[in-house]
Protein backbone atom coordinates (compact mmCIF):
# COMPACT_ATOMS: atom_id res chain seq x y z
CA UNK A 1 0.00 0.00 0.00
CA UNK A 2 0.87 3.63 -0.81
CA UNK A 3 2.44 5.01 2.20
CA UNK A 4 0.76 8.27 2.75
CA UNK A 5 -2.38 6.38 1.96
CA UNK A 6 -1.45 3.85 4.61
CA UNK A 7 -0.46 6.84 7.17
CA UNK A 8 -3.84 8.51 6.46
CA UNK A 9 -6.07 4.75 7.16
CA UNK A 10 -4.18 4.92 10.60
CA UNK A 11 -4.53 8.47 11.46
CA UNK A 12 -8.26 7.54 10.77
CA UNK A 13 -8.78 5.08 13.12
CA UNK A 14 -7.61 7.95 15.75
CA UNK A 15 -10.18 10.13 14.34
CA UNK A 16 -12.89 7.32 14.57
CA UNK A 17 -11.70 6.47 18.09
CA UNK A 18 -11.72 10.89 18.47
CA UNK A 19 -15.32 10.61 17.66
CA UNK A 20 -16.36 8.27 20.19
CA UNK A 21 -14.48 9.81 23.02
CA UNK A 22 -16.44 13.12 21.35
CA UNK A 23 -19.62 11.19 22.28
CA UNK A 24 -18.57 10.04 24.76
CA UNK A 25 -18.32 13.72 26.25
CA UNK A 26 -21.55 14.87 25.01
CA UNK A 27 -23.83 11.91 26.39
CA UNK A 28 -22.03 12.74 29.90
CA UNK A 29 -23.57 16.32 29.00
CA UNK A 30 -26.63 15.20 28.09
CA UNK A 31 -26.86 12.83 30.97
CA UNK A 32 -26.42 15.85 33.42
CA UNK A 33 -28.92 17.63 31.77
CA UNK A 34 -31.15 14.86 32.78
CA UNK A 35 -31.80 14.39 29.23
CA UNK A 36 -31.64 10.66 28.62
CA UNK A 37 -33.33 10.75 25.21
CA UNK A 38 -30.35 12.35 23.48
CA UNK A 39 -28.10 10.65 25.77
CA UNK A 40 -29.77 7.31 24.49
CA UNK A 41 -28.97 8.47 20.99
CA UNK A 42 -25.03 9.34 21.65
CA UNK A 43 -24.29 6.47 23.22
CA UNK A 44 -25.47 4.53 20.09
CA UNK A 45 -23.13 6.72 18.48
CA UNK A 46 -20.26 5.63 20.61
CA UNK A 47 -20.92 1.98 19.42
CA UNK A 48 -20.81 3.23 16.03
CA UNK A 49 -17.83 5.06 16.17
CA UNK A 50 -16.02 2.28 17.76
CA UNK A 51 -16.78 0.15 14.84
CA UNK A 52 -15.73 2.68 12.48
CA UNK A 53 -12.10 2.46 13.78
CA UNK A 54 -12.38 -1.79 13.88
CA UNK A 55 -13.40 -2.13 10.22
CA UNK A 56 -10.52 0.29 9.18
CA UNK A 57 -8.18 -1.97 11.81
CA UNK A 58 -8.84 -5.30 10.60
CA UNK A 59 -8.71 -3.90 6.73
CA UNK A 60 -5.39 -2.98 7.47
CA UNK A 61 -4.74 -6.19 9.45
CA UNK A 62 -6.29 -7.97 6.23
CA UNK A 63 -3.85 -6.38 3.75
CA UNK A 64 -0.66 -6.93 6.09
CA UNK A 65 -0.30 -3.31 6.85
CA UNK A 66 1.94 -1.77 9.93
CA UNK A 67 -0.39 0.22 11.91
CA UNK A 68 0.64 3.13 13.71
CA UNK A 69 -1.41 3.96 17.13
CA UNK A 70 -1.47 7.75 18.00
CA UNK A 71 -2.90 9.63 21.37
CA UNK A 72 -6.37 10.41 21.37
CA UNK A 73 -7.00 14.06 22.72
CA UNK A 74 -9.74 15.03 25.14
CA UNK A 75 -12.78 16.64 23.36
CA UNK A 76 -13.98 20.54 23.99
CA UNK A 77 -16.85 20.18 26.06
CA UNK A 78 -17.91 23.86 26.20
CA UNK A 79 -21.69 23.56 24.76
CA UNK A 80 -23.89 26.02 25.76
CA UNK A 81 -27.24 24.01 25.12
CA UNK A 82 -28.37 20.84 23.60
CA UNK A 83 -28.54 22.42 20.15
CA UNK A 84 -25.12 23.93 20.36
CA UNK A 85 -24.30 20.59 21.23
CA UNK A 86 -26.35 18.69 18.45
CA UNK A 87 -24.83 20.94 15.97
CA UNK A 88 -21.21 20.42 17.33
CA UNK A 89 -21.43 17.05 16.28
CA UNK A 90 -23.11 17.50 13.00
CA UNK A 91 -19.91 19.81 11.94
CA UNK A 92 -17.55 17.16 13.40
CA UNK A 93 -19.33 14.77 11.09
CA UNK A 94 -18.58 17.26 8.24
CA UNK A 95 -14.92 17.39 8.80
CA UNK A 96 -14.88 13.53 8.76
CA UNK A 97 -16.90 13.27 5.94
CA UNK A 98 -14.23 15.57 4.00
CA UNK A 99 -11.17 12.66 5.41
CA UNK A 100 -12.97 10.23 3.53
CA UNK A 101 -13.33 12.02 0.46
CA UNK A 102 -9.84 12.58 0.75
CA UNK A 103 -8.90 9.28 1.53
CA UNK A 104 -10.92 7.83 -1.38
CA UNK A 105 -9.13 10.08 -3.48
CA UNK A 106 -5.68 8.77 -2.37
CA UNK A 107 -6.58 5.44 -2.97
CA UNK A 108 -8.12 6.35 -6.53
CA UNK A 109 -4.47 8.65 -7.29
CA UNK A 110 -2.74 5.51 -5.93
CA UNK A 111 -4.73 2.95 -8.07
CA UNK A 112 -5.17 1.39 -4.75
CA UNK A 113 -8.78 -0.82 -6.37
CA UNK A 114 -8.89 -2.67 -3.01
CA UNK A 115 -8.90 0.19 -0.42
CA UNK A 116 -11.24 2.07 -3.08
CA UNK A 117 -14.21 -0.36 -2.81
CA UNK A 118 -13.58 -0.63 0.82
CA UNK A 119 -14.05 3.15 1.69
CA UNK A 120 -17.46 3.07 -0.43
CA UNK A 121 -18.86 2.05 2.69
CA UNK A 122 -17.65 4.70 4.41
CA UNK A 123 -19.01 6.81 1.82
CA UNK A 124 -22.79 5.80 2.39
CA UNK A 125 -22.15 5.77 6.26
CA UNK A 126 -20.88 9.12 6.09
CA UNK A 127 -24.49 10.61 4.68
CA UNK A 128 -26.49 8.90 7.53
CA UNK A 129 -24.04 10.00 9.88
CA UNK A 130 -24.98 13.48 8.76
CA UNK A 131 -28.40 13.21 8.11
CA UNK A 132 -29.19 11.55 11.30
CA UNK A 133 -27.76 14.76 13.34
CA UNK A 134 -29.49 16.88 10.74
CA UNK A 135 -32.38 15.84 11.54
CA UNK A 136 -32.16 16.00 15.31
CA UNK A 137 -31.17 19.84 14.49
CA UNK A 138 -34.67 20.17 12.63
CA UNK A 139 -36.24 18.70 15.37
CA UNK A 140 -35.10 20.85 18.05
CA UNK A 141 -35.37 23.76 15.77
CA UNK A 142 -39.38 23.18 15.49
CA UNK A 143 -39.88 23.10 19.24
CA UNK A 144 -39.66 27.36 18.50
CA UNK A 145 -41.89 26.50 15.64
CA UNK A 146 -44.43 24.34 17.64
CA UNK A 147 -43.97 26.58 20.96
CA UNK A 148 -43.15 23.04 22.72
CA UNK A 149 -40.35 22.53 24.80
CA UNK A 150 -37.10 20.33 23.85
CA UNK A 151 -38.15 18.02 26.79
CA UNK A 152 -40.81 16.24 25.02
CA UNK A 153 -38.27 15.33 22.08
CA UNK A 154 -36.25 14.00 24.74
CA UNK A 155 -38.94 11.99 25.66
CA UNK A 156 -39.70 10.64 22.43
CA UNK A 157 -36.12 9.75 21.54
CA UNK A 158 -36.16 7.80 24.71
CA UNK A 159 -39.18 5.70 23.99
CA UNK A 160 -37.97 5.47 20.08
CA UNK A 161 -34.33 4.78 20.42
CA UNK A 162 -33.16 1.20 21.10
CA UNK A 163 -29.91 1.12 23.15
CA UNK A 164 -28.11 -2.38 24.06
CA UNK A 165 -25.43 -1.94 26.73
FE1 LIG B 1 -17.16 7.51 12.12
FE2 LIG B 1 -19.31 9.48 12.71
O1 LIG B 1 -18.02 8.95 11.59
Amino acid sequence: MDKNLLENLSLQINKELYSAYLYFAMSIYFLEINMEGFAKVIKNQIKEELNHAKKIYNYLLSRDEEIILNDIKAPDTNWINPYDTIKSALEHEKTITNDIKHLYEMSKETKDYATEVFLQWFIEEQVEEESKFRCLLDKIEQTKNLGCEIIHIDRNLKLDEEYIE
